[in-house]
């Protein structure tokens, strides 16, 4: 136990400094354990509210969490829509719950400087409730999606600032329907829908 959480703290240490070339990347198990941290920190995405609403059944209601790094970069620069160049080691997570507040998956992005240069260096991620890596990496269905983001370093401000339409959603999640609180917020926010 001891021994991961010294691995966990130099995975870290080295994607902050940005040595990640010459240290070990950060693996599922010590992103789980960051994601954790964040979750357990409470820490909110500023701009977002806790279970708010997502665009199909699998993320009915999302709860946006940050680390400290990202934390104070959102706050200094107003709003994630003015946030061009994450800073090492920011970490957001977004938890996915369903109708009925149950956790479905939880999806991470941390930043760490020469992982992935063409695609703004984000280790993507998706975990389920209990921890089980479900995708980890250079995601493509994740990167692809979040490339619309890309004037704020591809994170999405919360709802209902940047909004998908059904379309744009349906390209990814063909099988999944749209729904209806995300309907509303598409109707009352048209100026919010990214293409
Ligand atoms: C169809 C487009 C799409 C795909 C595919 C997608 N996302 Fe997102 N993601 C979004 C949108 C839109 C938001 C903003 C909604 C919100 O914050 O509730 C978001 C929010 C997030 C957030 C919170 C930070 C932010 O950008 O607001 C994380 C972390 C995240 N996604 C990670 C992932 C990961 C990891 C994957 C792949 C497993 C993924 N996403 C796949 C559209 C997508």
């Amino acid at each position: 136990m001891k021994l991961r959480s010294v691995a966990v703290a130099f995975a870290l240490t080295v994607c902050a400094t940005g040595l990640l070339a010459q240290g070990p990347k950060p693996t599922p198990v010590s992103l789980w354990h960051n994601v954790q941290g964040v979750i357990n920190g409470k820490r909110l995405l500023p701009g977002s509210k806790r279970f708010q609403p997502g665009s199909r059944n699998a993320d009915y209601y999302t709860i946006d969490g940050v680390n400290a790094i990202a934390r104070s970069y959102v706050l200094k620069h107003h709003g994630v829509v003015q946030c061009s160049n994450f800073p090492n080691g920011s970490l957001l997570i977004k938890q996915n719950y369903d109708v009925s507040h149950k956790l479905v998956n939880i999806t991470a992005m941390l930043k760490c400087k020469g992982y992935d240069t063409a695609d703004n260096d984000w280790v993507m991620a998706n975990y389920s409730p209990a921890g089980k890596a479900i995708a980890f990496g250079k995601v493509a269905l994740c990167i692809n999606c979040h490339a619309i983001a890309a004037k704020s370093d591809t994170v999405f401000a919360p709802p209902p600032a940047n909004l998908l339409s059904p379309k744009t959603i349906h390209v990814y999640f063909p099988a999944k329907k749209i729904t209806i609180p995300y309907l509303k917020l598409l109707k009352k926010y048209p100026h919010s829908i990214m293409q």
